[in-house]
C-alpha cells in the first residue's frame, strides 16, 4: 500500500466516524515563542483542547507536517526522522476511550482499512501512580478488541503497563490539559538485538517493535500547586506516524526503503557509487526537512528557525561530501526529487518551488568553499591533538569552525567521532552565548527588508512579554502562569492565570515595574540546558518539552528567567516604554492583558 493510499484511507475512515478533516498547519506555530517548530498535529490545536470552538466541531483529523530535532543524532537508524507526517483525529469533548481504541484497532486491522495482522500488534497502557490511577478503562477495551479477532489479551502478554514517563502526554505548559495514553507497537518479528539486555519489551530501543500509534486521553488539569483534577471537557488527540506505518506496510525494514524515500535515494544513485547507508538516510530526511522549512517561509540564517534549517542543509552538504558528492548544486537536484514525490499531498511545494532551489543553491554557494577549507583546518585540528595526546577538541577551535567555516555543532562533533574526539557541547554553548551580540546582530542584517519586515518591533514585544510575565507574579503572586501570548508588530497581547480583575493600583506597579528593568537597560543572555536543569534553575515558562530534551532559557539580568525560544532583544533599553492598554477577562480564571511598547520620547 503505497503512502499516499494509507494517507486517504486514514482521511476517509475518519470522514466514515464523523469527523471534519483540517488541513496541515504551518509548520511554524502560530501565537506560540515557546517552540521554534510545530512537533505534533495536536500542537495547533491547543485552544481548542482548551475548549475554545473549533469551526470543525467536535471532531477533527488531519494529516500535520511535524518537525522534531530532539532525534536528530537517532536519524541513520530505521525509523529516526526530523521531519514526518503524523496523521490525527481528535475528539473535543466528544468521544473518548472506548470510541478511540475501537476504531485505531479497527483502522489497522480490519481488511477494509490497512489489514495489519493483529496477533503483530501489541499496547502499552499507564500503570498508575499517586496523581492518577491506573487505566483499566483501556486494557477493558484493548482485551475485548483483541477478543474479537479471536486474540486472548492479558496484562504482561500483548497488553503492557509503563509509568508516566512512558504512557502519558501533556501538559502542554506547566499546567493544563493531560493524561494518560495508549501506544500500539508493531512486532516487526526481527531477532532482538542482545546489547538491549536480555528482555526484549515493546517499549525496548532493539528495533524489533515499532511504535505506530500513540491515543492521548486528556481526562485531567495539571493546577498549579501539581495536582491533577479530573477534566469536565475530556478530550483525544491521536497520533499515527504515517512513515513508520508505511514501513510496516511495505514490509520493509526501515522507514527509508518506503515508496515516499526510494525516489530520492535513486537520484542520490546518480551522483556517487558509494555505499554509507547512514549518510544517505541522513541526506535523506535532512534535504527533505529542509524543502518543507523552506516552503513554509524560513531562509537560513543564524538564529531559530534559520539556523535549524541552515544546520539541516549543512549537515546534509557534509554526509554528501563523505560519499563523495560534489556537483554543485546537487541539492537542489534532491529537492526537486521531493517536491515531485510530495507536491500533490502538499501544493504548497509546488507554489514555492523557485523559491526553494534558490535558496538551497545560494545556501550550498555559501558553504561548498567553506566547507573545504574547514575540512583541510579539522585535519590539522586532529592532527594536532593526536601529538599533543588531547582527548577533545578545544574549545576555542569548534568555535573557530563554527565562526569562520560556519560548521554547525553536529559536524564538528561527528568529525571529531570519526578521529576518536570527543568536543565539550556545553563549553561551546557559553562561548557561543558570549558571541551572542555580534551574532545576533549579523542575522538581522540578513532579515533587513526580507521575510520578517517587523521583526524588530516583534522582538522588542517578545521580551517585553517576558518581563510583563514577571512582574506580574511579582505583583499578584505565583499563581501567576502563562496561558497564552499573541504577538502583532503594534502590541503584544498575553493570558494568565488570575482569578480577579486587575485593580489600576496594580496595572501601575506592574507598568513601573517593567518600566525600571527598561530603564536599568540589563542584558538579555540564553543558555541551552535541560528541562530539568531549567526547572532547577528557577526558569518559569511552558514546560512542554520532552524529558532530556535541551531547551533555551532566557536569563534578564537578575530579573527574570524563562524557557523560550527566542528571539529577544540584547538590551533592554531597547525597549522604550512599557504601558498596559488594556486589562479584561479572557476565559474564567483567566485574565488577559494587551500592552504597547512607546518611543521614549513619546
Ligand atoms: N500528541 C501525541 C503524540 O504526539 C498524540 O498525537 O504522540
Amino acid at each position: 500500500m503505497r503512502s499516499s493510499e494509507i494517507r486517504e484511507k486514514f482521511l476517509s475512515f475518519f470522514t466514515e466516524k464523523g469527523h471534519t478533516i483540517i488541513p496541515s498547519a504551518s509548520l511554524l506555530p502560530e501565537n506560540d515563542p515557546t517552540v521554534l517548530f510545530t512537533t505534533a498535529g495536536m500542537h495547533p490545536l491547543v485552544p481548542y483542547l482548551m475548549g475554545e470552538k473549533h469551526p470543525g466541531g467536535t471532531r477533527l483529523a488531519n494529516a500535520q507536517k511535524c518537525i522534531r530535532t530532539g532525534d536528530i543524532d537517532e536519524v541513520g537508524d530505521n525509523r529516526h526522522l526530523t521531519f514526518f507526517e503524523m496523521l490525527g483525529n481528535w475528539s473535543l469533548g466528544d468521544y473518548f476511550k472506548e470510541d478511540a481504541i475501537r476504531w485505531s484497532f479497527e483502522f489497522l486491522s480490519s481488511k477494509k482499512w490497512l489489514g495489519i495482522d493483529p496477533h503483530r500488534l501489541s499496547v502499552s497502557v499507564f500503570t498508575g501512580d499517586a496523581d492518577a490511577p491506573k487505566d483499566t478503562e483501556s486494557i477493558r477495551i484493548w482485551k475485548t478488541a483483541f477478543k474479537g479477532v479471536g486474540i486472548d489479551a492479558k496484562e504482561g502478554d500483548r497488553i503492557f503497563m509503563y509509568p508516566k514517563a512512558k504512557n502519558w502526554w501533556g501538559p502542554a505548559g506547566q499546567t493544563g490539559p493531560c493524561g494518560p495514553d495508549t501506544e500500539m507497537f508493531y512486532d516487526t518479528g526481527k531477532t532482538h538485538a542482545p546489547a538491549y539486555g536480555k528482555k526484549c519489551h515493546i517499549n525496548c530501543d532493539c528495533g524489533r517493535y515499532v511504535e505506530i500509534w500513540n491515543d492521548v486521553f486528556m481526562q485531567y488539569e495539571k493546577m498549579a500547586d501539581g495536582s491533577y483534577v479530573p477534566l469536565t471537557q475530556r478530550n483525544v488527540d491521536t497520533g499515527l506516524g504515517l512513515e513508520r506505518v508505511a514501513m510496516v506496510l511495505q514490509g520493509v525494514e526501515s522507514v527509508f526503503e518506503t515508496d515516499m524515500f526510494a525516489p530520492l535515494f535513486k537520484a542520490m544513485g546518480t551522483l556517487t557509487n558509494q555505499d554509507d547507508r547512514r549518510a544517505k538516510r541522513i541526506i535523506a530526511d535532512h534535504l527533505r526537512a529542509a524543502t518543507f522549512i523552506l516552503a513554509d517561509g524560513v531562509m537560513p540564517s543564524n538564529v531559530d528557525q534559520g539556523y535549524v534549517l541552515r544546520r539541516l542543509i549543512r549537515r546534509a552538504m557534509r554526509e554528501g561530501r563523505k560519499v563523495g558528492i560534489e556537483a554543485f548544486g546537487w541539492t537542489s537536484a534532491i529537492v526537486e526529487t521531493i517536491i515531485a514525490t510530495m507536491w500533490e499531498s502538499y501544493p504548497e511545494l509546488n507554489i514555492h518551488r523557485q523559491h526553494i532551489g534558490n535558496e538551497m543553491k545560494q545556501e550550498e554557494e555559501k558553504f561548498t568553499k567553506a566547507l573545504d577549507k574547514g575540512l583541510r583546518e579539522f585535519d590539522k585540528i586532529a592532527r594536532d591533538a593526536k601529538v599533543r595526546n588531547l582527548q577533545t577538541v578545544a574549545i576555542k577551535d569548534v568555535f573557530d569552525l563554527y565562526q569562520s567555516f560556519g560548521f554547525p555543532i553536529e559536524i564538528t562533533k561527528e568529525l571529531a567521532q570519526e578521529k576518536g574526539l570527543g568536543i565539550d557541547e556545553e563549553g561551546f554553548m557559553q562561548e557561543l552565548a558570549k558571541h551572542q551580540d555580534i551574532s545576533r546582530k549579523g542575522a538581522e542584517q540578513k532579515f533587513a527588508g526580507g521575510l520578517a519586515d517587523h521583526r524588530e518591533e516583534t522582538t522588542q514585544l517578545h521580551t517585553a512579554t517576558h518581563l510583563l510575565h514577571k512582574a506580574l507574579r511579582n505583583v499578584l503572586g505565583d499563581h501567576v502562569e502563562q496561558k497564552g501570548s499573541n504577538i502583532t508588530a503594534e502590541r503584544l497581547r498575553f493570558d494568565f492565570t488570575h482569578a480577579a480583575k486587575m485593580t489600576d493600583a496594580e496595572k501601575r506597579r506592574v507598568e513601573d515595574m517593567v518600566n525600571w528593568v527598561i530603564r536599568d537597560d540589563l542584558p538579555v543572555t540564553f543558555e541551552e540546558m535541560t528541562v530539568d536543569q531549567a526547572k532547577q534553575a528557577g526558569a518559569i515558562g511552558l514546560f512542554e518539552h520532552k524529558y532530556g530534551e535541551k531547551v533555551k532559557v532566557y536569563t534578564v539580568g537578575g530579573f527574570s528567567k524563562e524557557i523560550c525560544g527566542g528571539p529577544h532583544v540584547t538590551h533592554t533599553g531597547e525597549l522604550g516604554v512599557f504601558k498596559i492598554k488594556k486589562e479584561e477577562a479572557s476565559s474564567a480564571g483567566i485574565r488577559r492583558i494587551k500592552a504597547v511598547l512607546l518611543d521614549k520620547d513619546v
